[in-house]
């Protein structure tokens, strides 16, 4: 195979003049002999301190993860590969997958694919049913690898254990937790509503000086979740977390916050009221719906009425899509500053 070669001292000099001169065959690696080492090379170049070669053995191939298409060539017509998932969510080591009606057939040769080609995944799923209910749960299938369904998801610095059909849990909000810590000032006391397994506080927590975060969640399971997840991050100090309906619990706590962050997009409006009766003077709420475009600076007009009903004057700082719930309809947090 066609190489050059040099003494192991020059060795980074002549791997970077051939990645500069794109003369380096990047499909094989490098082989060390007798204090030389060997750069396979796509063409005869003249390069400083090193030999061209036709060298009698040939290199070993780089290991290049193969495609899910290379993966399953053979296995799927090509009207059916055509329908293979490509929008995958990752929670801790389970894929999930929305697999097509038509591929139910070769549903498990597809997840066997997936498990394959990533190695830090140790199972794969489908999509059985949405979120639905009081709880927002939703159902999974296991098709490969390891049959559990609970697991750790690291985000934002956090570790976040949950059952994933015993509570709600999106990655795909990761970078919008992140959004809301990073706008936390120090010292800031906040308010959860709708808490879950608490990866809000928990990323709060991680990336923001607030001094105390409090979590209220009416699901036992998630709840639980979120009790063992304040102590395997060691926030027992600045995060608690309650069980029961905030309708119940908020009317009695005295405390009120400098920010409440609302994670219900469904019916979240519904507790609007309770939510500005929690807020300090000058302080934040958050709060998420899932609207058409079109409907976005209708819904913000309605929130500044809800906001006037209880006598409370707010300012609709942003309005930020920070996810997408079907085509057309994003997931959408009001920003509001409370005077
Ligand atoms: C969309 S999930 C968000 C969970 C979590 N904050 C997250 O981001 O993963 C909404 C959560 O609100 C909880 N919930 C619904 N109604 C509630 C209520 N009245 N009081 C407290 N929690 C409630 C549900 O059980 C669910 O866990």
């Amino acid at each position: 195979m066609l190489a050059v070669y040099t003494e192991l001292k020059n060795a980074e000099k002549v791997k970077n003049f051939l990645i500069a001169k794109k003369n380096f065959n990047t499909d094989y690696l490098p082989v060390k002999e007798f204090g030389l080492i060997y750069f396979p090379i796509v063409r005869k170049i003249k390069v400083p301190k090193a030999k061209v070669v036709n060298t009698k053995f040939k290199f070993p191939a780089k290991d290049v993860p193969l495609t899910i298409d290379e993966l399953l060539k053979g296995k799927l017509t090509a009207k059916e590969m055509k329908l293979v998932p490509r929008s995958l969510e990752v929670v801790g080591k389970i894929m999930i997958l929305e697999v097509p009606e038509e591929l139910k057939k070769k549903e498990k040769l597809i997840a066997e694919a997936y498990l394959k080609q990533n190695p830090n995944v140790e199972t794969v799923a489908k999509k059985e049913e949405t979120h639905s209910g009081e709880f927002r749960l939703r159902k999974i299938k296991i098709l490969a690898g390891r049959k559990s369904k609970e697991t750790v998801h690291f985000e934002n610095g956090v570790k976040i254990k949950l059952g994933l059909e015993k509570t709600y849990f999106s990655a795909r909000s990761g970078n919008e937790r992140l959004r809301i810590a990073r706008l936390v000032k120090k010292g800031e006391e906040v308010l959860v509503m709708f808490s879950g397994a608490a990866p809000f506080p928990l990323v709060i927590a991680k990336n923001s000086l607030a001094k105390v975060i409090y979590g209220i969640e009416i699901n036992p399971s998630a709840h639980q979740y979120a009790v063992k997840n304040v102590s395997l991050n060691r926030f027992d100090d600045r995060i608690a977390v309650f069980f029961g309906d905030v309708n119940k619990i908020l009317p009695g706590m005295k405390k009120k916050f400098n920010r409440v962050v609302m994670p219900l997009p469904k019916t979240g409006e519904q507790f609007l009221g309770l939510a500005l009766k929690k807020v300090k003077k000058d302080g934040f709420v958050h709060l998420y719906a899932f609207l058409d475009e079109k409907e976005i600076d209708k819904e913000a007009k309605k929130i500044k009425g809800i906001c006037k009903q209880n006598k409370k004057e707010c300012r609709v700082v942003r309005k930020i899509k920070c996810g997408q719930f079907s085509p057309g309809v994003f997931r959408v947090c009001f920003d509001l500053k409370v005077k």
